[in-house]
């Protein structure tokens, strides 16, 4: 015993070593995990014009989470699921600042479905799992030719998210919400966190 725990205790710190530093140059070698200037939320698109997939976004500003339930609309509602929707930081900066959406604005819905329909505190709807994205972004240089300059995509389905989404076309989105939304494309009647941003 005691002759092969002076062995483990001569190799042990060479191994050890030896994990370190491939441990470091591991570390080194990793590459960035985001995709440059996508982490500050600021839109960013690949050579072909797709967006690419905005990272981080659940630490963004959350603004409100509609909810069209099945049981609210014959059984089957086109989107039954919740809509938690998320503004970049700095579409929400200029926002607060300006009361219009700045060019580079990004807004995220994400799609939860109904999970649990009772707890204890009464019968309703709690939010169950991640469902699918969808991506409205302001941008006159990238869309000058979109109403509004508001390009929309959609970019599938959890767990396999598309890691980049082509603009949609005009009429499948953009007329909807040119048509309905109170402010700018945004159905902020909807977003009290916005409405109580907006300066007087
Ligand atoms: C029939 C009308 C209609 C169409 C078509 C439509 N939307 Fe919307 N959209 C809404 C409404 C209403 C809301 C806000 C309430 C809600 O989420 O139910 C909304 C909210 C959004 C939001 C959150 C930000 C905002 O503008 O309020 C995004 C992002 C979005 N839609 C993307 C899309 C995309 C992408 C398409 C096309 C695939 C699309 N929408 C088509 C009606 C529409």
């Amino acid at each position: 015993m005691t002759i092969r725990s002076n062995s483990d205790r001569r190799v042990t710190p060479g191994l050890t070593l030896v994990a370190t530093l491939v441990a470091t140059a591991s570390l080194l070698l990793i590459p960035a995990p985001t995709v440059a200037g996508n982490d500050a939320g600021k839109p960013s698109y690949n050579e072909a014009g797709a967006l690419i997939l905005p990272q981080g976004y659940r630490e963004w500003i959350y603004v409100g989470a509609p909810l069209t339930p099945n049981d609210m609309n014959g059984g089957k509602a086109e989107f039954p699921e919740f809509h938690s929707v998320y503004i970049n930081p700095q579409g929400y900066q200029g926002y607060k600042n300006t009361g219009t959406f700045p060019d580079g604005t990004i807004m995220l819905k994400e799609l939860v479905s109904v999970g649990a329909k009772k707890a204890t505190s009464g019968s309703g709807y709690f939010m169950g799992d991640y469902v699918a994205v969808a991506v409205s972004v302001k941008d006159s240089k990238q869309f000058p030719d979109e109403p509004g300059h508001w390009g929309f995509f959609s970019f599938g389905n959890h767990p396999n998210l598309t890691p980049t989404a082509e603009p949609l076309p005009t009429a499948s989105c953009n007329g909807c919400h040119e048509a309905s939304a109170d402010e700018d494309w945004v159905f902020t009647q909807y977003y009290p966190v916005l409405r109580a941003a907006k300066p007087e």
